[in-house]
């Protein structure tokens, strides 16, 4: 309001100084021609002069305000530069290997996000194992989706280590450690992009690779949703760019199909990522992680981490971490978290009376 305040009051000087000044020179105009000093088109000539005067001098004005409010916009985008400069500088220099022989160890690692009070992560210390399924389960909040942005480096721990094979995360080179990840997120992007882009950007050096993305949307059954569209793998996506609006549930079909691009990753991971698809469409495409999660860990000991609060899935993992308030408090097997009795075991009895009703 001040702002604007003052802007009102340089507007006003300005129309008080232009407003003088056209009378003052009409009026010396008109007092000219009727000396004889001057004719009638002398002073048509100071209207229009003075008029076409102050047009420019209005758009010059404006258009250096909006040259000057377009630096809004670019300070925050010059700042995410930097900062991601200086992420990619800071990180380590070990390469990560074509496989992983021990796999992923969470070692006493906590972490609190920044401007909050409570630990979102407290001590946590859990083995994922090369080759192995581990599911993440816990009420909202219990810190699932934090565990799932350290592995991907998004953050570094307060304290404690993240090891890959042995090697401290934060040795790794972030960008090519996250090249060697699939994941789909919780809160997954919806790029208002041409659809064969909303999914090649899973990886980009084959974004223009059309069996790649044609692979990957039959992998997240958006093949269907592909063909109904107007102009296929090419059609607009976004509503806001004259292309068709996907619902929820197709966006997040999307952003699985994106997550499926990669062919090797090292760290394969799903947080939640069916919480808009209906039951059935979230059998089939759980069915298809689990077939892909297993190829790939005995293949080359890739690790699978899943989110999920579908039992059906989280009890075919080969380790269950039980998350609450930010403490890892139960980690087994199905079989033998329900033999504990504990937070798994009421959970699960939770889902099974609910599921049953
Ligand atoms: N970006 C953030 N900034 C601040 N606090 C956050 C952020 N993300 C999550 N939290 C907090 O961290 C805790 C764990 O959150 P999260 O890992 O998202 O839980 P979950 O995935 O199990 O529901 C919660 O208390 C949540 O409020
Ligand atoms: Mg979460």
């Amino acid at each position: 309001m001040r702002a604007h305040a003052r802007a009102a009051c340089w507007t006003i000087c300005g129309w008080t100084v232009f407003t003088t000044a056209f009378v003052a020179g009409l009026g010396l105009m008109a007092y000219q021609a009727l000396h004889g000093n001057g004719t009638s088109g002398d002073v048509v000539l100071t209207i229009v002069v003075a008029t076409s005067l102050h047009q420019t001098v209005q758009n010059t004005a404006n258009y250096t305000a909006e040259t000057a409010n377009s630096g809004t916009y670019i300070e925050p985008y010059l700042w995410l530069r930097k900062y991601i400069g200086n992420l990619s500088t800071g990180s380590g220099t070990v390469q990560p290997s074509q496989s992983l022989t021990t796999g992923i160890v969470f070692e006493d690692v906590s972490f609190r996000y920044h401007g909050t009070e409570g630990k979102a992560l407290d001590g946590v210390s859990a083995a994922l194992d090369a080759g192995s399924v581990v599911a993440i389960v816990g009420e909202y909040g219990s810190g699932k989706t934090t565990m799932a942005k350290l592995l991907n480096k998004f953050y570094t721990p307060d304290t404690g280590r993240i090891l890959v094979d042995g090697v401290d995360m934060q040795m790794l080179v972030t960008a090519s450690w996250r090249e060697r990840i699939s994941a789909t997120f919780q809160d997954f992007g919806r790029f208002r992009t041409k659809m064969s882009e909303g999914i090649g950007l899973g990886d980009l050096a084959h974004i223009d690779d059309a069996a790649r993305i044609q692979s990957a949307a039959e992998f997240a059954c958006v093949d269907e949703l592909i063909e109904r569209l107007p102009d296929g793998l090419s059609s607009q996506l976004g509503r806001a760019l004259g292309g068709v609006e996907l619902s929820e549930g197709q966006w997040q079909r999307v952003a699985l199909a994106r997550g499926a691009m990669r062919e090797r990753p090292l760290l394969f991971m799903l947080d939640e990522p069916t919480a808009s698809l209906d039951a059935a469409a979230e059998r089939a495409v759980y069915e298809r992680y689990m077939e892909r999660a297993r190829r790939i860990g005995r293949d080359y000991g890739a690790v699978t981490v899943i989110v999920s609060h579908r039992f059906s899935t989280v009890r075919s993992a080969d380790k269950i971490l039980v998350m609450q308030g930010g403490r890892l408090v139960e980690m087994g097997t199905h079989v033998e978290l329900l033999a504990l009795n504990g937070l798994y075991a009421e959970l699960y009895s939770i889902h099974e009376s609910a599921y049953q009703t």
